[in-house]
């Protein structure tokens, strides 16, 4: 158990290696699921057989891949859907009575508090959901890796704020939960990306965007492992 009393469960579904959280307040078994997706069943199974309470819907965004269990959630269990409000403004999908958050807003689970930031990129409205030291990131940051930007509502620029936020703001010892299994690894500290992220390298807002958009796909392939500096300065000379 962790000293601030949850714990962070996570479950590997679908075709496109989706991780799908199950978050727990020890103390009183409340539990958020965040991007409930491709296999309601065994999100459901997997909280019974942990004896928690499905109470609470986090949405790190509104692709596809991250959204297609949540109405199989709610025939199953009552729960309250939170997604940041400029994402609900961006999906334009009707929702019954979500909880639309701005970044910055705390949310209670049971005992524990998480804390959404706000971080665009991947789409307008990008959700991190962080509790004590460890922080659920979505498509935003994968562990060595970062979500694409060329889709409808992605940018590039958005993006490189973000993780350049995210780099000075929070702490080297906090552990990454990303929102796919794309990696050598299935989670990360933020000291292991700035070290070992091609897309934390980046001091220069231009470059990153090259890398991002021309480079990065074409030179790499999962599962993504570290990359240092100097072998990315390798890649881009390609
Ligand atoms: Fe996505």
């Amino acid at each position: 158990m962790s000293e601030s009393g949850f714990k962070v469960h996570a479950l590997e579904l679908g075709p496109m290696e989706n991780f799908v959280y199950l978050v727990e307040d020890v103390s009183t078994r409340r539990t958020a699921v965040v991007d409930p997706a491709w296999d309601v069943d065994s999100i459901i199974q997997a909280a019974g057989k942990l004896d928690l309470h499905i109470t609470d819907i986090l949405l790190t965004h509104s692709h596809h891949d991250h959204i297609n269990g949540i109405e199989g959630v709610l025939n199953q269990v009552s729960a309250e859907v939170h997604l940041l409000k400029p994402e609900y403004e961006f999906w334009q999908h009707e929702l019954d009575k979500p909880r639309l958050h701005h970044g910055g807003d705390e949310i209670s689970l049971g005992d524990s508090r998480i804390k959404i930031l706000h971080t665009p990129g991947h789409t307008p409205g990008s959700a991190c959901y962080q509790l004590g030291n460890e922080i659920i990131t979505g498509d935003t940051l994968f562990v060595f890796g970062c979500g694409r930007c060329d889709m409808k509502g992605g940018s590039p620029e958005k993006m490189f704020q973000t993780l350049k936020a995210m780099k000075e703001r929070l702490p080297e010892d906090m552990l990454i939960h990303p929102g796919h299994n794309y990696s050598v690894k299935k989670s990360s500290t933020l000291a292991e990306q700035i070290e070992g992220n091609p897309f934390m390298h980046y001091e220069d807002e231009e470059q990153f965007i090259h890398y991002r958009m021309q480079v990065h796909d074409k030179t790499r392939d999962e599962p993504y492992a570290s990359l240092s500096k100097q072998q990315l300065k390798i890649a881009n000379l390609l």
